[in-house]
């Protein structure tokens, strides 16, 4: 345990006394293994923290970015000099190993404690492999899958210099104008925190100082997910009932799985911007939560509080920041410029400061960095691990189980040999929107678009553009319909461009955007079946494409291997098993939709009573419920048995259910526990999804599934805010989606 000290002489730490280790020793021996951990961290932390100057403090509180990718004003051109000068202690979008060991050397060789730098950078789905984006990861609903895709991700990323990502994106979402829908993992808090967890598995693994391990970074620390009208950064204004029960799970999720930094959102909760809430970060993450690693702010997040109006000018802002809870001010130059000076001032303490380093230290220290500085750069490994064949294969597996069947009329698909296909439509053809948006190293230029994957499956499919993705030009309608003329087939792809979601890219008509939906009109009059292909990142509103297609796929940016993936699919050599995570509204007016939603006091039970929670001019309900997805087969449920009707407080009850593949091929389906809670101090949702789990199934093949219900998965903030479960009546229900579902009735004492 103390090879660090002998490591450690780069930053001159000698002066620890025999008197003091043997104290550690001896406060070591009475403690368990965790709290072992934490004073030993802590312990070489402080023999860091006692050698700085204040302005090196300050310097570890500093996160630049390198000039190479940004997504915000590159305020900080002189980044190499601040890292000689220990002025700034981490960098991000910095990678490949041969500029990661630049940046480092310069910061242990050249400044004067030699501290290492963290490498920061956003590995969201894939560094060089693009695995799907996420939210159409979460539809596999299969979170060993999705942990893989996480541990590739972190594999190629530490292969490549970088030790930090900043991922998972767990911030839950019911509004699909929101462009960043598209990098969580939908709207529902039970999965989300399931899918929450596997992501920080798989970054992080077991060991963090394991060179094929990388530091996970949760965000948007909180509630990013629910800005006003969808439009990005817009405020953020819900109950604090409904913060901790529906947005705030999959955080204290990632957090309990072991994240070790939290990123602050940019949106104001309650009126407090998240970058200067200490209710959020000093309350909730340090004090309930018992959090133990670093909060770093998101792009100049404390510079815009004085645009929020919470401040009367950056220094202000940075203190704060810093009272709040803010330990590492990302890009925004506010601590660089102003804490030393408000240390001296007494607007903030020193003890502050070294409260904020330690943490950070701490986490240098568990990734081993200064044991190895270099530890994840190395030419020869790099080399062999980015863009593995394996780790394409990896990424042809999820994107597979990440494509949902919408719908599937008449059998249309799967395409069967010797059909005759047409190709239409602009994203068939390309390359660069398959890999979504946050593609770190990811590249296009020689990945397969879907057209060369359909094409090397079979090689007589006819193509034609048709039109673009977006605009009004119809010029190419007549060719698309010539070639679809020749075909039994068409397979129409349309949707979004790529850079319609991720940060900034909020929408106020969540259609297919420009003319490609006119296209689908026309070409279903030649009266042949219709495949509708769909790449986009949101929820999109498909009413009129829903009428005029025979079969719809959901494809979502489907990575690297998408191509290949939606071509397997297409031609059923993968039956798709993928469900929504998010609702499918059949208009914008019914956003925000989500199944987790109140009976209110008017329900509808007849669908001409007037005066009652409804619209007149549209169902209440999705087009497309949460959990929805087809397969080339199909699934029976029956027989749903409850072990007991009563379920006592530390007692459970099981629920059994049987599953029938009545079609003809096998299949896989996700199958769904949902609760009610009839009666509460407060209104609860008319249901909750509970559990879930995916079976394969051949035909004619029944299983059973079992699943076990206990109270303190029926718990919630109770009137009084205390969190717990109320006795009384549930309902129980079990299906392959939230809408088509048995149900059995149960109590709870
Ligand atoms: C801003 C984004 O909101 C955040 O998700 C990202 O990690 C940072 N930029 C760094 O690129």
């Amino acid at each position: 345990m103390f090879t660090w000290l002998i490591n450690a002489k780069p930053i001159h730490m000698k002066s620890l006394t025999g008197l003091a280790l043997i104290l550690l020793l001896f406060v070591a021996c009475s403690q368990n293994p965790a709290s072992l951990k934490e004073t030993s961290l802590n312990h070489k932390a402080d023999s860091v923290l006692k050698l700085m100057t204040l302005q090196e403090k300050i310097g570890q509180m500093v996160l630049y970015t390198s000039d190479w990718d940004v997504t915000g004003p590159t305020i900080r051109s002189s980044y190499l000099d601040d890292i000689k000068k220990g002025n700034c202690g981490n960098i991000f979008n910095a990678h490949t190993v041969s500029y990661v060991r630049t940046l480092q050397e310069a910061a242990v060789k050249e400044s004067r404690l030699g501290i290492p730098l963290l490498f920061g950078y956003d590995v969201i789905h894939g560094y060089k492999t693009i695995f799907p984006i996420s939210l159409g990861e979460a539809c596999s609903w299969d979170m060993a899958a999705i942990e893989k895709s996480a541990r590739v991700s972190a594999i190629e990323a530490s292969a490549s210099g970088l030790n930090w990502t900043f991922a998972p994106m767990v911030d839950i979402s019911v509004e699909p104008r929101w462009g960043r829908v598209s990098e969580g993992a939908g709207e529902d808090p039970f999965l989300g925190s399931c899918i929450a967890r596997a992501r920080v598995k798989g970054f992080q693994g077991t060991n963090l100082s394991d060179t094929s391990t990388i530091l996970a970074c949760v965000k948007h620390f909180a509630a990013y997910g629910a800005p006003l009208a969808g439009r990005d950064y817009n405020t953020v204004d819900m109950s604090k009932r409904v913060f901790l029960d529906t947005y705030f799970p999959p955080y204290k999720a990632a957090i309990e799985a072991g994240a070790g930094s939290v990123m602050t959102s940019f949106n104001e909760l309650d009126g407090v911007p998240s970058t200067g809430n200490k209710y959020l970060l000093t309350e909730l993450l340090r004090k309930e939560m018992g959090f133990k690693g670093f909060v770093v702010t998101d792009y100049t997040s404390i510079n815009e509080m004085v645009n929020h109006g919470i401040v009367a000018n950056e220094e202000e802002a940075g203190a704060l920041a810093l009272n709040a809870g803010v330990d590492m001010d990302m890009q925004g130059e506010i601590y660089f410029k102003y804490l030393a000076k408000q240390v001296k001032s007494g607007i903030v303490k020193e003890k502050q400061i070294d409260d904020a380093v330690r943490r950070i230290l701490r986490v240098k220290f568990e990734l081993g960095l200064f044991d190895d500085p270099y530890k994840y750069c190395n030419e020869a490994r790099e080399k062999a691990e980015v863009y593995s064949k394996e780790n394409l294969d990896a990424a042809l597996d999820v994107a597979k189980r990440s494509l949902v069947l919408l719908k599937n009329d008449n059998e249309t698909l799967p395409l069967r040999k010797g059909e005759k296909i047409a190709v239409i439509g602009e994203l068939a053809a390309s390359k660069r929107d398959l890999l979504g948006s946050w593609i770190a190293a990811g590249k296009w230029e020689n990945i397969p678009s879907l057209l060369d994957a359909m094409k090397a499956y079979q090689p007589d499919i006819l193509y034609a553009e048709g039109c673009k993705k977006m605009g009004d030009d119809k010029t190419g309608f007549a060719e698309a319909l010539r070639t679809a003329a020749k075909a039994d087939k068409i397979v129409l792809v349309i949707g979004e461009s790529c850079d319609w979601c991720g940060e900034a890219s909020s929408r106020s008509n969540i259609q297919v955007p420009g003319v490609q939906t006119d296209l689908l009109a026309e070409l279903k009059k030649l009266g042949k079946p219709v495949v509708v292909v769909l790449m986009n990142g949101r929820p999109l509103d498909l009413s009129r494409e829903e009428v005029l297609a025979d079969a719809m796929l959901e494809t979502w940016f489907a990575g690297s291997m998408g191509g290949q993936a939606i071509t397997q699919v297409l031609f059923g050599e993968y039956n798709p098993s993928a469900k929504l995570t998010m609702s499918f509204p059949r208009n914008l007016g019914q956003v925000p939709i989500y199944y987790y939603e109140k009976n209110t006091g008017r329900p509808i039970y007849l669908p001409n009573d007037k005066y009652k929670s409804k619209y007149i001019d549209v169902p209440n309900d999705p087009l497309f419920p949460f959990g929805f997805g087809l397969s080339y087969t199909t699934f029976e449920y029956s027989n749903l048995k409850l072990s007991n009707t009563v379920l006592n407080k530390n007692g459970n009850l099981k629920a059994t259910v049987q599953v029938k593949n009545t079609g003809k091929v096998p299949g896989e389906e996700v199958v769904q526990l949902y609760v009610r809670d009839l009666v509460g101090s407060v209104t609860r949702p008319v249901k909750e999804l509970k559990g879930f789990t995916k079976l394969s199934l051949n035909p004619d093949e029944t299983k059973t599934v079992e699943f076990t219900v206990t109270s303190d998965m029926l718990a919630f903030h109770r009137l009084d805010m205390s969190y717990g479960t109320e006795p009384g009546e549930f309902l129980l229900f079990v299906g392959g989606n939230s809408r088509d579902v048995l149900q059995k009735g149960f109590q709870l004492n």
